[in-house]
């Protein structure tokens, strides 16, 4: 029995911000660990980074990036923290986070709650240079109060850049007011355009890639858009689904009724599909990065057949602990090799 099957029924009743407040703590100080599983099958490589294995760490887990060598030695192959404002911000009155046990989803409305760029670029600055246990994202957000979206953007930029190993602009968060019109045809190109220059002027040389984070709950039409932005020179890649503010109508938990925006096993399927639009959209030119209910490595496996090259996972460590991404990991091994794949990279978009 691990560390985490002792402390997870003390865990469980506790709110849900505070179970996640203490998980944090317990993997600062390197209360629980989890068991990585490496398989060169696993081994992928993509914008000239080598990544140990495709399953991530998704964006919110570690939001002011507290944690992201203890996330890593859990087994992820990378870990993308945020997201990060420009400025502190508390986010949304609690309780804003509500965990669906019968589901196995959450619903959140945090609204971005952030120690502010600073904060974050004094723990980044901490990490060692030559990480050898994996790849660190840096996810940027938006300040409630600003105007001028584009412009907090940049500071992201400026501020946080040369940490990152790749940048995330995430414009579809459910609970910031006006956040995900920026995916809209009138803003998006001109928002890209100037964080793209933003990120060429303050890193001219190994400039990281620069990846757009989407909702899943887009049309058809938001689809084609976005995907010709994304096939431009300006964007490296897409990063598939965000959470959904639709409610499946097989949903039994009373906390339905909260508003925000749903993950784990409920979105898992319309992630997937939009996973599958945007492959097709870009001709599987544009490399995806695959999340929304992923909690085995089947459920990994099926994103990567639907396109995407990397997966994420955030509310399956809600439910399954420290020990998923290994067990993910083991899994999709045996998935991949079972079906004569002999790297995961072959595998992508195999169901087109
Ligand atoms: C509590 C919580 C906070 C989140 N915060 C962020 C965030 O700050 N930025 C972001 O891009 N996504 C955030 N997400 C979305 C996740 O990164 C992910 O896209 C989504 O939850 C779907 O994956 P999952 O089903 O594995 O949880 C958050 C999700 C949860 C549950």
């Amino acid at each position: 029995m691990d560390a985490y099957s002792l402390f997870r029924p003390l865990i469980r009743p506790l709110q849900p911000e505070t179970a996640h407040h203490l998980a944090l703590k317990a993997l600062e100080y390197r209360l629980i660990s989890g068991v990585p599983y490496d398989d060169p099958v696993l081994e992928t490589t993509l914008w000239g980074l080598r990544f140990r294995n495709p399953v991530g760490l998704a964006a919110g887990f570690d939001k002011d990036a507290d944690v992201p060598m203890q996330a890593l030695a859990l087994g992820f192959g990378f870990v993308e923290i945020g997201s990060v404002t420009p400025r502190p911000q508390p986010g949304n009155p609690k309780p804003r986070l509500f965990r669906l046990d019968e589901d196995e989803g959450v619903i959140n409305r945090m609204g971005f709650n952030s120690k502010g760029a600073e904060n974050a670029a004094g723990n980044l600055e901490q990490l060692p240079t030559s990480r050898q246990l994996g790849v660190i994202g840096v996810n940027l957000g938006k300040n409630k109060e600003t105007a001028d979206a584009a412009a907090d953007y940049v500071i992201g930029i400026e501020m946080l850049a040369r940490f990152a190993d790749y940048i995330v602009v995430n414009v579809s968060s459910p609970n910031t007011p006006g956040l995900r019109a920026l995916q809209d045809p009138a803003e998006l190109e001109g928002l890209i355009g100037r964080v793209r220059e933003a990120l060429d002027r303050t890193i001219p040389e190994n400039r990281p890639p620069l990846l757009v984070k989407v909702a899943p709950d887009l049309t058809d039409a938001d689809i084609a858009y976005i995907a010709a932005v994304a096939m431009s020179d300006a964007v490296d890649g897409l990063i598939a689904t965000n959470t959904t503010i639709t409610r499946p109508d097989t949903l039994k938990n009373p906390a339905r009724a909260e508003t925000g925006g749903l993950s784990g096993k409920p979105l898992k399927d319309l992630s997937t599909r939009v996973i599958a639009d945007f492959y097709t959209a870009t001709k599987g030119t544009v490399p995806i990065v695959g999340v929304g209910g992923v909690a085995s490595g089947a459920d990994a496996y099926a994103k990567i057949r639907a396109g995407a090259s990397l997966v994420q996972v955030y509310s399956g460590m809600v439910f399954e602990g420290p020990s998923l991404p290994g067990r993910i990991c083991r899994s999709l091994a045996g998935l991949l090799k079972r079906d004569g794949f002999k790297h995961v990279a072959d595998a992508v978009g195999a169901d087109h």
